[in-house]
């Protein structure tokens, strides 16, 4: 281990780069408070932080849109012929085989502040199901423990949390005795964090004695992969492919073996699911080709003469929605750290309440005063020399709760979960009761144990229930 610098050194690195104000309590801090800041600030590389309050603070770049844009061409859910029939079938068997060569991990980021939701604790702890309430890490475990006994296989599952909620996280799952998953198939690893800068380029003091951090952004899931081991743990395993999902979405299909059948059998490095978005507006990346090269252009950032373009039939050009589910090879996560992490650095302006560096007080700004910067996953997109994209069903496997009510919230991915499960058990015979505008009259919950697809309803004839108006049915 090498030795952590002194807190000499680490003025000098601050004062080097502007920084110094950091230290600007520091003689009113106790022996273990000044230890705990010269901690954070050695944990920064503080020429990176340096270059990025450079080029992303204070003299950022307009995003400038590419010339040669494209819609992304995509698996379509249902194939189309018996062609593609038939390609689906061997891809589905290429990622069953996969499975059952132990050669698939799961991974899930939840290292992200889910501040829209507001919930007290990581946002994985959140209860997420229709009827029991489960956590949304239970979720994922129950999924990921039902996959490997169809499937025989051993499922590591790699947990990407941040420095302010990896204990909670871990003390969650230990709690839970793990959900029933072996312990030593979970890895817990903390993503790295950038301090919040204000707009004029001063790194913000959260207290007089702590840094403003957040997350470095789900794109630093690839950096951290490396930096952790978990890739080299990943290694010594003997897994090839990372199935990669995000913490918000009850009823994500963790591990989907035609997904990464279609995605290897592709030989592509990194590959995606989409949804034909609902509308030119709808809230979602938009899949595109640049150059050739898979890109994820943010729905921010497309124009709506782009966006509202129109095949002849009708349907919208740029339909391909990114839903942030990707099949990743660990051999190009490999590549993308050997080569120095490159991924770029976006601004987004945010209010965070923070030290005034004169008066000593911390200050609650009403508007946005800092901002925070970050990477994201698909920006790897363009740097993978092959790439995949499917089409997902949307009820099937969309249910996120990003908000603590309207859209995208707890309320929203309740009724999807029920309107999808209505979907499945009325397609196995099952009578579902209706309101008079359609909408399911009950609640129902199906566990993974229970269903993994619809299809395996249709096997268990005997054990459906009759479901009346109002019920509460889980099915497990
Ligand atoms: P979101 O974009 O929803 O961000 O993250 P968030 O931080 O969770 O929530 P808000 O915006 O503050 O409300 C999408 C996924 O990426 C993960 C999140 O945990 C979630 O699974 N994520 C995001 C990280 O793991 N690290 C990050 O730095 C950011």
């Amino acid at each position: 281990m090498p030795q952590a610098p002194d807190h000499a050194t680490l003025l000098a690195q601050v004062t080097a780069v502007g920084q110094q104000h950091v230290f600007a309590f520091y003689h009113q801090l106790n022996t273990p408070q000044q230890a705990e800041l010269d901690r954070q600030v050695a944990a920064l590389d503080w020429t990176l932080v340096a270059e990025l309050i450079r080029t992303v603070v204070l003299h950022p770049q307009p995003f400038k849109l590419p010339d040669h844009i494209e819609p992304a061409p995509y698996f379509l859910h249902t194939p189309r012929d018996a062609t593609m029939r038939e390609k689906y079938r061997l891809a589905r068997t290429r990622g069953e085989e996969l499975l059952r060569k132990n050669k698939i991990a799961a991974f899930v980021v939840a290292g992200g502040q889910g501040s829209r939701l507001g919930w007290n604790g990581p946002k994985g702890t959140f209860p997420a199901t229709a009827v029991k309430n489960k956590p949304l890490f239970q979720c994922f475990a129950e999924y990921l423990r039902a996959m490997e006994l169809r499937f025989k296989a051993v499922i590591p599952f790699y947990i990407m949390t941040s420095t302010a909620n990896h204990r909670a996280t871990v003390d969650f799952w230990a709690k839970s005795n793990f959900f029933g998953l072996p312990s030593d198939q979970i890895m817990f690893f903390p993503q790295g964090m950038l301090p919040a800068v204000s707009l004029d380029g001063k790194v913000l003091l959260e207290t007089p004695g702590t840094l403003a951090l957040s997350p470095n952004g789900h794109g630093g899931s690839l950096l951290a992969l490396h930096k952790s081991g978990a890739l080299a743990d990943m290694q010594r395993r003997g897994i090839t492919h990372i199935s990669y999902f995000q913490v918000d979405n009850p009823i994500v299909r963790c591990v989907d073996p035609l997904f990464i059948g279609l995605h290897d059998m592709e030989q592509a490095d990194m590959s995606s699911k989409i949804l034909p978005k609902l509308s030119s507006q709808e809230k979602l990346g938009n899949m595109c080709l640049v150059d050739g090269k898979m890109t994820v252009i943010e729905y921010s950032d497309f124009p709506d003469t782009l966006a509202e373009q129109r095949t002849a039939d009708g349907a919208l050009r740029f339909r391909a929605g990114s839903i942030a589910l990707h099949a990743i090879r660990c051999e190009f996560v490999q590549r993308l750290n050997a080569r120095g992490f490159a991924l770029p650095y976006h601004r987004a302006e945010k209010k965070v309440p923070c030290v005034d560096i004169v008066t000593g007080k911390i200050w609650k700004p009403e508007k946005s005063n800092a901002i925070k910067m970050e990477t994201f996953v698909f920006d790897a997109l363009p740097l993978a020399d092959r790439s995949m994209v499917y089409e997902t069903d949307r009820l099937d496997e969309f249910a996120p709760i990003k908000n603590a009510e309207g859209v995208d919230s707890i309320a929203s991915s309740r009724q999807i979960t029920t309107l999808r499960n209505s979907r499945w058990l009325e397609a196995a015979g099952v009578k579902v009761p209706r309101q008079p505008d359609g909408a399911p009259d009950c609640t129902i919950e199906i566990a993974a144990s229970f269903a993994l697809y619809p299809e395996d309803i249709k096997a268990r004839r005997v054990h459906l229930p009759t479901i009346k108006h109002g019920d509460q049915v889980y099915l497990e």
